[in-house]
């Protein structure tokens, strides 16, 4: 019983260190990527823009990810989405 509980909090744990995501490696991400092809990052700090809330700047990176090869992974989506906030968009 006591080493099932000490594996089901491990499991836990790896998870959250997985599902955390690393707006640092996003930056990299960004950096390394084509994003600034069609706008610039004045597309995220324009008074009209779009995105106001976290679950639609994730989708919109899913787009604008979909016109490109990158092809990020799910957690890289999410890296973006992170440091895309923590730079520009600053959502909650
Ligand atoms: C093929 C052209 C194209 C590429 C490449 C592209 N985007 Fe976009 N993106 C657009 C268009 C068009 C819009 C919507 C018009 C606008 O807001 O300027 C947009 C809007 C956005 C917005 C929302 C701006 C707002 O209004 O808040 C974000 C965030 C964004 N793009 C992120 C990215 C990221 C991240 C990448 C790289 C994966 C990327 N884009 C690559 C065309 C592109």
């Amino acid at each position: 019983m006591k080493a099932m509980l000490i594996l089901c909090t491990g499991l836990l744990l790896m998870q959250t260190a997985v599902a955390e995501p690393d707006p640092v490696n996003g930056q990299k991400l960004f950096a390394a990527s084509q994003c600034l092809n069609c706008h610039g990052t004045d597309a995220f700090t324009k008074a009209d823009r779009k995105v106001n809330d976290l679950a639609a700047l994730e989708s919109q990176v899913r787009r604008c990810d979909a016109n490109l090869d990158t092809n990020w992974f799910d957690d890289e989506i999410k890296d973006v989405v992170a440091y895309l906030n923590q730079a520009y968009y600053k959502l909650q």
